[in-house]
């Protein structure tokens, strides 16, 4: 019988909430698993949530990264059919865009193509919402490729942020991260 479970890497640097509610959500799928975590920084409250769930965690370094050879074959045994940024700050290198066109997302915290680019992540986007006195801000869930926040824009939602500190639009923003982006996933791979 063939195979029909889709395997997915998760790819996270940090806190991993993002990658907690994947998790979550994909924990007693039919057709879907979480195989792996890749993760690029020691002691990330990711790789404590994947233990949890029983999901192995590969540990990165940047020339192990770039190593196309040694990587592929360090995923290789997982048979990952997709990969999901989750809060991941590296640029993915060229190689592995490649290997798994348009088989990649990233989220990213605002509402793409305003507020992306190298150095726009995490705090430093809503401290720009915040400043820029926007009115909106929201989500982005967008195909990878070999520039920052530039790939195809699969989904996006909004919220308003107006009054909002730059903490409170974090949280906001946070949400939507929360309860779009497993099932945005899933649409893709089923
Ligand atoms: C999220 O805001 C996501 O948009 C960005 O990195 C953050 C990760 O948060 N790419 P967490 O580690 O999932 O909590």
């Amino acid at each position: 019988m063939t195979n029909t479970i889709k395997n997915i890497a998760v790819f996270a640097s940090g806190g991993g909430s993002n990658a907690q509610k994947i998790f979550e959500h994909f924990q007693h799928h039919t057709s879907v698993k979480v195989a792996l975590v890749v993760c690029n920084k020691e002691g990330a409250h990711v790789i404590e949530r994947a233990k949890k769930f029983g999901i192995p965690v590969l540990m990165i370094n940047k020339t192990f990264f770039q190593n196309e050879k040694e990587f592929l074959a360090a995923l290789q045994p997982h048979k990952i059919d997709f990969i999901v940024l989750a809060g991941f700050l590296w640029l993915i290198p060229p190689y592995l865009i490649r290997a798994f066109p348009n088989k990649m997302v990233n989220i990213h915290p605002a509402l793409l193509p305003k507020y992306g680019g190298k150095g726009m992540h995490g705090h430093f986007v809503h401290e720009a919402i915040y400043k820029n006195k926007e009115k909106e801000s929201g989500i982005s869930i967008h195909f990878v490729n070999e520039i920052y926040d530039s790939g195809e824009i699969i989904f996006q939602a909004k919220c308003a942020v107006e009054g909002l500190n730059p903490e409170e639009i974090a949280a906001e923003v946070l949400k939507l991260e929360h309860l779009h982006f497993a099932k945005e996933i899933e649409k893709l791979l089923c």
